[in-house]
């Protein structure tokens, strides 16, 4: 297994990409934190868990609330002693729309959730990681960041990839590697939403894409590819912004 005992944090474990790498993780052999607002979907994620006797805590958690994020630190070093991985993977799409109709409130919070938030949860597991010299944190990020009417999300996920950038080199030294993503067109709630909008507000790439493609896929392929970044076969990466849609990084994925 991958990630035998390891003890990873999944924030939005509750439903899309965080759940498939919530299982996938706890099949690899890792201890899972299912993080996320609505106590019912992290719950249910518990329950599958369990269910292939695998342990887990699931923490109902605003992430973009820093007191909910030191809580959620402080619990799971009680339950199981340590953080090896962190998976800032919760987001949200924020409004839909052109710029001048953004509304303050919107673009803040926005900005919050899908930046600040990966700010506030790697900041509280860095101590952790930094004291053992060892860990791993992979950021959710899109390759979408030149979309038109959706700009709070695109310039939150451009932020979160130069993030990644920035703090890999600054934990470099304490052999904490840190990896944006992006993980594909996947058919999850926040992707039917975007595309509920409509060809006229997001335009018509996206859905020629889809159509090029085939199908959206499932969130339990690019799973694979932050079971991937957080094992130890890809100790050597760090700072990287990896595609799942690259042929290159598929090929990483089939050899790990
Ligand atoms: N779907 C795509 O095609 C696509 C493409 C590129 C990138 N992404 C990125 O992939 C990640 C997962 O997306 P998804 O499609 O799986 O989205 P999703 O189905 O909408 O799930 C988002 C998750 O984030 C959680 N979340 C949102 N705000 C939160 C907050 N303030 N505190 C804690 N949890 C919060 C949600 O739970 P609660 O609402 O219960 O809190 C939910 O569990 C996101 O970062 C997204 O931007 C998605």
């Amino acid at each position: 297994m991958k990630l035998q005992d390891k003890v990873a944090i999944i924030t939005g474990g509750g439903r899309g990409l965080g759940r498939s790498v919530a299982l996938a993780f706890g099949r690899e052999g890792a201890k899972v934190v299912v993080a996320a607002r609505t106590k019912e979907t992290i719950d249910h994620v518990a329950v599958e868990l369990r269910s292939l006797k695998k342990s887990v805590l699931a923490m109902p958690v605003d992430i973009s609330d820093e007191n909910q994020v030191d809580l959620l630190v402080q619990k799971t070093l009680k339950t199981f002693g340590t953080i090896d991985i962190l998976v800032n993977n919760a987001g949200t799409r924020g409004p839909i729309g052109p710029i001048c109709n953004v509304l303050l409130e919107e673009w803040e919070k926005t900005i919050k959730i899908n930046l600040t938030a990966t700010f506030l949860c790697s900041k509280a597991v860095l101590p952790v990681m930094m004291e053992k010299k060892k860990g791993k944190i992979i950021n959710v990020a899109t390759t979408m960041s030149l979309r038109p009417n959706l700009t709070p999300y695109c310039v939150a996920k451009a932020g979160v990839v130069h993030f990644s950038k920035q703090l890999a080199r600054e934990v470099k030294n304490f052999n904490i590697q840190v990896n944006a993503i992006h993980p594909g067109v996947m058919d999850t709630q926040m992707q039917a939403e975007i595309r509920q909008a409509g060809v006229e507000a997001i335009g018509t790439d996206l859905f020629e894409r889809i159509k090029e493609e085939g199908i959206l896929h499932s969130p339990d392929e690019p799973a694979q590819l932050v079971v991937f970044l957080a094992s130890k076969a890809a100790d050597g990466i760090t700072g990287d912004f990896l595609s799942f849609d690259d042929k290159e990084v598929k090929f990483l994925i089939s050899q790990a």
